[in-house]
């Protein structure tokens, strides 16, 4: 069995969400379950779970042993909840974005430069590009700006001259390849961070589309919200953060009497989570609620 993956700003989440008995709730990003399991035990309710990649039914099958009849689980994208959810009044709505540590920990995933595995970073099968599609087929210049505006890296054009240099000389086939022709023209200097982490998840977007995906996930949420209801969503970097607050401020404008933010501050994670699990650092949760 796969490695679970640790939850995030649990307690917060679930002291947001706030379960209730006889109560209708999305966990839009199952993973392994730790959201789903911590609302079941906090509540008699129901679960309709989500997730668009397949490995994760084996959480599920071990979950749904133990909750009976409480939770059913959807392969699929979040953005679609709307056509195969045939429900209305939810109570409640969580996303917990990005990848899980059973993704980023099987090298032949592709997620990781810390394993070396082929270059997908697909979360999913149904979709026919990957990562290697991106490296080997698109244009310098679509790479370059991809990179820039998925993750800010400030060396995006250096990296996609090299990538577009050394796929002239022979296909680009792995995760370990890619990162030292990063690595080949970016100087690490003294920081920490390895220099291919930001290509990395700039590519690992892309192949997703999760800002798409992120976008189209909360509209359907505002839809299908019970009065009351309430969205939970932890994001991992600014891209989505600012999707998010966006969304969630727009809202208030839009409907200006329907949805009102349950902490008017973003949530980030304690130092103490960070030191228990540091793959925590950059979560931030928002949260709102809709009253009328
Ligand atoms: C951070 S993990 C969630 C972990 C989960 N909260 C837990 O406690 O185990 C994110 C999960 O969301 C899934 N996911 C990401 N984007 C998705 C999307 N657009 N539609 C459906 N699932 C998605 C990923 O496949 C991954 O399993």
């Amino acid at each position: 069995m796969n490695k679970i993956h640790i939850p995030v700003l649990l307690r917060e989440m679930l002291s947001l969400l706030s379960p209730k008995n006889g109560g209708i709730y999305v966990d839009a990003t199952f993973g392994s379950g730790g959201y789903s399991k911590a609302i079941l035990d906090s509540a008699d309710c129901k679960i309709y779970a989500i997730d668009r990649d397949e490995t994760v039914i084996e959480f599920y099958n071990k979950l749904s042993t133990e909750y009976q009849g409480k939770v059913e689980l959807f392969i699929d994208k979040f953005s679609n909840m709307k056509n195969y959810l045939d429900i209305k009044d939810v109570d409640g709505i969580v996303f917990d974005l990005g990848v899980s540590s059973m993704q980023i920990d099987q090298g032949e995933r592709g997620f990781s430069f810390m394993y070396n595995g082929p270059l997908d970073m697909r979360m999913d099968k149904f979709s026919h590009i990957n990562a290697s599609t991106f490296v080997n087929q698109l244009y310098e210049k679509e790479i370059a700006n991809i990179i820039y505006d998925y993750s800010g890296e400030r060396h995006s054009r250096r990296i996609a001259r090299a990538i577009v240099s050394a796929r002239q000389k022979k296909h680009i086939n792995t995760t370990f390849e890619l990162a030292e022709i990063i690595r080949s023209v970016v100087f690490r200097g003294k920081s920490k961070i390895d220099p291919a982490t930001r290509t990395f998840q700039a590519i690992r977007i892309w192949v997703n589309d999760e800002l798409g995906e992120l976008e189209k996930g909360i509209k359907a949420a505002f839809e299908l919200l019970n009065k009351g209801g309430r969205l939970i969503i932890i994001s991992f970097h600014s891209l989505e953060d600012r999707i998010v607050k966006r969304f969630f401020q727009d809202s208030e404008s839009i409907f200006p009497k329907k949805f009102s933010l349950l902490s008017k501050k973003v949530i980030k994670v304690s130092e103490q989570e960070v030191n228990e699990n540091p793959r925590s650092r950059s979560a931030k949760l928002r949260a709102i609620e809709r009253v009328l």
